[in-house]
């Protein structure tokens, strides 16, 4: 959450952190700053709003070869331009651009404020900035390294001070940061995307660890002592180009149409047709270790969580080990019990969500072992995991997350493939269910190019104001999916409910306002979800079934949206995309900013 963008070097600071800035909005956009050193010292410009207002607001003489920048989403404090970073100290020489949250904010606003400071902001933040101020040491890295000891929390920072008019100084500790190398000219930024259009040549900073940034080069040391960490760049293998949105009108449409490239690239030499099984070297187990496993255990949050659940529905089903998804959110307050034979399953696209990183750490550290199923390489949760999957989905910009979760479950259905096939799963259904995988990519292909189609049925649920979405066994987390994606864009109270459970309730509130997105592919409970469906009919609900072209409606008066069949335990994919398709066209209806919902960023890394 939030992003962090400096610039060191020949050229005016101020247009080349606003550029970066912008390719990072998808991380935080409520409120935007920058700040550049230049020969009148620190001038700072902040504003809440988007970072296209304030490039409109920033005075035509804002010349200075350093600067720093942020876009927010705010955590201590509403979106004001006064809790907008940078935040500087009350003599204007210092100013800090910060990720996360300094947990000991409130004790040390006290004690500066009994100490004679006026604080000018609610952040945590804000300290800070103080706090290096007010250090004695005789070199910036001393201050930070001071202010850093003074705090609790965690962060990606990044400073600048008058005085020292040749770096900026940038630290983490539980938020990213990477240093870019340039010709005479280096970046700092909270994420690769700001700076991929100038520089691939690139250093991870690691927890703990602090970097002096000149125009000529970097070093890296450790916070506690300035003790040398002798970090050096790498060139890194990225297609800049990736990270624009091309001729779409979004990021999200982008990336769902990418769906059919993006799937094969998760399943590319991961396939064995002649055994009828998937290799995962990455996950570092073998043959017995696999065998070893009793329970699985899957931890993600949001929609990952929900790919979670039919991943272990599918591995429940082809290995016949109970398996099982929780909330990472959870997890560790319910001080769980962990077993040394339950794999433990981490997945997330951006690699950093915190709840799902501080539940692979209580796995960790009462012995447990956790594999990774993540997208971003190198990041937080990849490296604290035992081992895992890379997605291999791309950089995903959109906040509502959809190439990347249909790659989470091509990384269960291969982890179901391999874990099945150590035990009892046939190399008949091995095969089967390769063959299966094959076709996906194709058949999410066909799904796309009905999009047309779909556009008038998302405009009808676009005028609901509440809806619900049901499914049964591997249809239920397809529902919990389609709803959240519908009311993360579109802002309409969407519910998902197991078909079974809706004469339980839920039936109360069904009438001609209320509609049903409901998942009746053809399987074993065929009959049943249509005899749901009469009873939601009978009582005017309108209805809109994904299904597939054999399933008979009868006399049922729905909108039918069909999918192709591939094998069962692959249904669930095949009808997530038409979900997709449903909420991004309600949403464009309703004129909402789709790749930026409200109250939402992508990636979370505040608990
Ligand atoms: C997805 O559309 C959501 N924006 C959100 O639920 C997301 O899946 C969740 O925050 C987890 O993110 P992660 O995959 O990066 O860990």
């Amino acid at each position: 959450m939030c992003g962090i963008v400096g610039y060191i070097g020949r050229q005016d600071a101020a247009p080349v952190v606003l550029e970066g800035l912008t390719r990072l909005e998808h991380r935080g956009y409520d409120s935007a700053g920058v700040a550049v050193l230049g020969s009148r010292g620190i001038r700072v410009v902040k504003q809440a709003g988007r970072v296209r207002e304030l490039s409109d607001v920033l005075p035509k003489r804002f010349a200075g070869t350093t600067g720093i920048g942020h876009t927010r989403w705010a955590t201590h404090g509403p979106a004001t331009d006064a809790n907008a970073h940078p935040h500087a100290d009350e003599s204007g020489r210092v100013a800090v651009v910060h990720n996360g949250i300094i947990d000991n904010s409130a004790a040390l606003r006290a004690e500066l404020t009994d100490a004679g400071v006026t604080l000018a902001s609610d952040t945590d933040t804000e300290v800070l900035a103080h706090l290096v101020a007010r250090s004695d040491a005789d070199t910036l890295e001393g201050k930070v390294r001071d202010a850093l000891r003074a705090v609790v929390g965690t962060y990606g920072l990044a400073v600048l001070h008058a005085d020292f008019p040749d770096r900026i100084v940038v630290a983490r500790n539980g938020s990213p940061l990477v240093v870019g190398v340039g010709d005479k000219e280096m970046y700092v930024a909270s994420d690769l995307a700001a700076i991929v259009r100038h520089t691939t040549t690139v250093a991870m900073l690691d927890d703990g660890e602090m970097a002096t940034v000149t125009a000529a080069g970097f070093t890296t040391m450790r916070h506690t002592d300035l003790s040398s960490t002798g970090k050096t760049a790498t060139e890194m293998d990225i297609d800049a180009s990736a990270y624009d949105a091309g001729d779409h009108e979004s990021y999200m449409h982008k990336e769902m149409l990418e769906q059919p490239v993006t799937a094969q690239a998760v399943l590319r030499g991961r396939l064995d047709e002649r055994f009828g099984t998937a290799h995962l070297g990455g996950l570092d187990m073998d043959a017995r270790d696999l065998r070893a496993v009793r329970r699985v255990k899957i931890l993600g949050c949001g929609s990952a969580y929900y790919v979670g659940q039919m991943g272990a529905a599918l591995i429940e089903e082809l290995a016949r080990i109970p398996a099982d998804a929780e909330a990472a959110s959870e997890f560790r307050y319910r001080d769980p019990v962990i077993e040394p034979d339950t794999l433990y399953v981490a997945v997330s696209q951006s690699g950093e969500t915190i709840d799902t990183l501080l539940a692979v750490q209580e796995v960790r550290r009462k012995g447990g072992r956790c594999v990774g199923l993540v997208n971003v390489v190198g990041s937080a949760i990849a490296r604290e995991c035992d081992g895992g999957i890379y997605l291999h989905a791309g950089p995903e910009v959109a906040v509502a997350s959809t190439k990347a979760l249909t790659n989470m479950f091509l990384g269960f259905a291969l982890l179901a493939l391999q874990l099945g096939r150590v035990r009892d799963l046939s190399i008949a259904d091995g095969k089967r269910l390769v063959a299966g995988l094959e076709k996906l990519p194709g058949q999410i292909e066909e799904i796309l190019a009905g999009e047309d189609d779909l556009v008038a049925v998302a405009k009808s649920l676009a005028e609901a104001r509440s809806l619900f979405f049901i499914g049964r066994v591997r249809g239920f987390p397809v529902a919990r999916e389609g709803a959240q994606k519908f009311k993360e864009i579109s802002y309409r109270h969407a519910e998902a409910y197991q078909t079974s459970e809706l004469k339980h309730g839920p039936l109360a509130l069904i009438d001609p306002e209320v509609p049903t997105v409901a998942l009746v592919p053809r399987d074993e409970l065929t009959e049943r979800n249509i005899g749901a469906l009469h009873e939601i009919d009978a009582r005017q609900g309108p209805l809109v079934v994904i299904t597939h072209a054999e399933v008979d409606l009868g006399e049922i008066g729905a909108r039918r949206i069909d999918v192709p069949r591939n094998e069962p335990e692959l249904d669930p994919i095949l009808l997530t995309i038409p979900l997709q398709l449903l909420a991004y066209h309600a949403a464009q209806h309703l004129g909402h900013d789709i790749d930026k919902p409200r109250n939402l960023a992508k990636s979370v890394t505040v608990e």
